[in-house]
C-alpha cells in the first residue's frame, strides 16, 4: 500500500496551522522536533517536516509528494507544480517598503536604488514589469534591517500584521503579490497516491465547510415558520418539530454564520424565541 509524503515546513509562519489541518481532520500526525518523517498512524501519509525554501524542490524532484507551502515561497522558486488548494491561511503580502520618513510619489521612486530581498525573482520581474531598473540585493534573512545599517535603501519583504516594518521605521509603499499557504502537488502522482490526495483533500474541505456553517436551533410560533423558512437562506429542508406547547414548534437548521448574524433581528420579528447556535465539526456536501 503507497503513502503520501507530504511537506510542511518544520518551525516558523506556516507549521502551527499545517498541524492543525490534519488535526481537524482526524488525522493523527507527530509533530517533527525529533525526526524528519513522522508517519501518520490512521491515515496513508507521512509528513516530512523541511525548511520552507527547500519544499518546492523536493516536490518537484518527487521525494516529497505533496506539500503546504506559502503562494510567495513557491512562486519565488520558480518549480513546476500544481496547487492541489488554496488553504485561505498564512494570508500576508509581498511588499517594497522604504524609510518612513522618505517621500514617496510613486513606483519611479526605485529607479536606481538598492532594494534588499529574500524574493529576488519575484521583485525582479515585478520591477521589469514597471520598466524600473533598480540594484536587486539578494539576502537570506532579517532583510527589515538593511536599510537602517546602509546595506540598502529600500526591502521587499513579506508583511502580516505590519509590526515588523513599524518597528524597524519603514513604511509599506506597493504590493508586489498577495500570499497564502497553498498545497501544492507533484504533476505525477501515481493513481494510487492521488486517490490518498483526494481523499485528504475531501476531509479539508468537508472541514472548510463546517467551520463557515453553524448549526441553528430556534422555537417559534407554527404560523411563523413559512416565513422563517423563507428567510433562511441554502435550506433544502429543514427539520421542524412540534413542541409540548401547542402552537409552537422547534426548527433545526444549517446557515452559514455571517448570513445568520445578519438574520436575527428578522427572525426575533417572527417570533422566534431560544436560538441556539452549534459549532459543527465535519459537513459533508
Ligand atoms: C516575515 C518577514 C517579517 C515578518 C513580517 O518573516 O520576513 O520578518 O514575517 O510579519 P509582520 O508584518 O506580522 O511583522 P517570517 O516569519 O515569514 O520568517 P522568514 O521570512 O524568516 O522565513
Ligand atoms: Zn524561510
Amino acid at each position: 500500500m503507497e503513502r503520501l509524503k507530504i511537506a510542511i515546513q518544520k518551525s516558523g509562519r506556516l507549521t502551527e496551522d499545517s498541524q492543525q489541518l490534519f488535526s481537524e481532520c482526524s488525522i493523527d500526525i507527530q509533530d517533527g522536533k525529533r525526526q524528519l518523517l513522522a508517519p501518520s498512524a490512521n491515515f496513508p501519509i507521512d509528513l516530512l517536516y523541511l525548511r520552507d525554501d527547500d519544499i518546492p524542490q523536493y516536490i518537484a524532484d518527487g521525494v516529497a509528494d505533496v506539500g503546504i507551502l506559502g503562494e510567495n515561497v513557491w512562486i519565488e522558486s520558480q518549480t513546476e507544480l500544481r496547487i492541489a488548494k488554496r488553504l485561505g491561511f498564512a494570508k500576508c503580502r509581498l511588499s517594497l517598503a522604504i524609510p518612513r520618513g522618505e517621500k514617496y510619489e510613486g513606483i519611479d521612486y526605485f529607479r536606481g536604488k538598492r532594494i534588499a530581498t529574500t524574493y529576488a525573482n519575484i521583485v525582479k520581474k515585478y520591477l521589469a514589469e514597471k520598466g524600473i531598473a533598480a540594484e536587486i540585493h539578494e539576502i537570506s534573512g532579517s532583510v527589515e534591517i538593511a536599510p537602517n545599517i546602509g546595506l540598502a535603501d529600500a526591502i521587499c519583504d513579506i508583511v502580516s500584521t505590519g509590526s515588523t516594518l513599524m518597528s524597524n521605521g519603514l513604511k509599506e509603499v506597493e504590493t508586489v503579490m498577495y500570499s497564502e499557504a497553498l498545497m501544492l502537488a507533484n504533476h505525477n502522482l501515481s493513481p494510487e497516491k492521488e486517490a490518498i490526495l483526494q481523499k485528504l483533500l475531501f476531509r479539508i474541505e468537508a472541514v472548510a465547510a463546517a467551520k463557515q456553517n453553524k448549526y441553528i436551533l430556534l422555537n417559534a410560533p407554527n404560523d411563523s415558520m413559512d416565513a422563517i423558512c423563507n428567510i433562511l437562506p441554502g435550506m433544502k429542508s429543514p427539520t421542524i418539530l412540534p413542541l409540548a406547547q401547542s402552537g409552537w414548534s422547534s426548527l433545526h437548521s444549517v446557515v452559514n454564520e455571517e448570513i445568520f448574524w445578519e438574520l436575527i433581528d428578522q427572525l426575533k420579528a417572527l417570533g422566534a424565541q431560544g436560538i441556539l447556535v452549534v459549532p459543527i465539526e465535519k459537513m459533508i456536501l
